[in-house]
């Protein structure tokens, strides 16, 4: 039996493929979690920022209503944005998400960045550089926030989005710390290999999620001269050899390093096809070939980001 999910240090299980549900597209993204939910997904990937949760949560509950799943069989994650960083903004933000889902708690909460943003109407708060404006708040602050909502019982596990390494011992080594962090949600992909990072979170129990696994090709910034995943012919090659398609090698790729996954599609046969993942595997070698295509290719650089006191990507890793 090929492995479903991945243990956090919380002691519960992550499905290993989850849906992600970024830019489902108006309209889309219910019809798309019923889709995953019918075909065997048990992990949904959400965010307040997707500003899709009451989408997301009418499609949970479609599939609730109609017997297929029951909501302890189902891992639903989303991360608290930016702009409610202020501890005292933390709660009523986490609640926010709950009641657009319409669920009474979430299987994980992630801080969807390090970098506080002005709180406001705005999700974007940007300066006339582009860059954004910041809170001036502590992330070590917002996750004892976010540590409070396991205690009420809102939220079984937490953890971090985009953190460098750094940041995430700043807050294992945080004096009282009482809830590590469970996941760090990155981005991942052979052309972003991630071969510091990972290691380093797996050694702290720190489970990672990979986002972008395709290249994200929707991604309104794409030009046509960036380097394309699914259609890399290297990447085909090794499809071939499977029968599989080149997202599949793409979503097996993470699986192989006990890597959770989180393809997003709001197309019903590419759903499926998306977690046709548990038939084959790759062997040492593929791997090898596949990490070898790193170039440190970031789909998301953040540059909007750069000056910001907490700004991830200045690390080395
Ligand atoms: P669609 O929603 O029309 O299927 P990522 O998960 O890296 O962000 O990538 C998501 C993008 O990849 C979406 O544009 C999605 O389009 C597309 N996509 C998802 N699954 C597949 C697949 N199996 N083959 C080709 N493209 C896919």
């Amino acid at each position: 039996m090929m492995k479903q999910s991945v243990i956090l240090n919380n002691g519960a299980k992550m499905p290993i493929v989850g849906l992600g549900t970024w830019r489902g597209g108006e309209g889309k993204v219910a019809e798309a979690v019923k889709q995953a939910i019918s075909a065997g997904y048990r992990h949904i990937d959400g965010a307040y920022v997707y500003q899709n949760e009451e989408e997301v949560g009418a499609g949970i509950h479609a599939m609730i209503d109609q017997g297929v799943v029951k909501r302890e069989e189902l891992f639903v994650v989303s991360k608290l944005w930016s702009t409610f960083h202020i501890p005292s903004l933390v709660r009523k933000a986490c609640e926010k998400t709950l009641s657009d889902l319409k669920l009474d708690y979430m299987d994980l909460y992630l801080m969807h960045l390090p970098m506080g943003m002005k709180p406001g109407e705005e999700i974007f708060p940007l300066d006339e550089d582009g860059q954004v404006y910041s809170d001036d708040s502590s992330f070590l602050d917002t996750w004892e926030a976010m540590e409070e909502l396991v205690d009420a019982g809102l939220i079984k596990a937490i953890g971090v989005s985009n953190f460098n390494r750094d940041q995430i011992e700043a807050i294992l080594n945080k004096p009282g710390l009482k809830h590590k962090p469970a996941n760090n949600q990155i981005e991942c992909h052979p052309y972003l290999t991630q071969e510091k990072l990972i290691p380093y979170c797996h050694s702290r129990g720190i489970s990672v999620t990979a986002f972008s696994p395709l290249g994200s090709p929707d991604r309104p910034w794409a030009t046509a001269d960036e380097p394309s995943l699914l259609e890399d012919p290297k990447i085909k090659a090794i499809a071939n050899k499977y029968k599989k398609t080149t997202a599949q090698v793409l979503i097996r790729f993470h699986m192989e390093r006990n890597v959770v996954v989180i393809p997003k599609s709001s197309n019903p046969e590419r759903i499926k096809q998306n977690f046709q993942v548990f038939d084959f595997e790759l062997n040492e070698e593929e791997m090898k070939t596949l990490l070898s295509f790193n170039r440190n290719f970031r789909l998301f650089s953040f540059n909007w980001g750069t000056t910001h006191k907490d700004f991830p990507m200045h690390a080395e890793y």
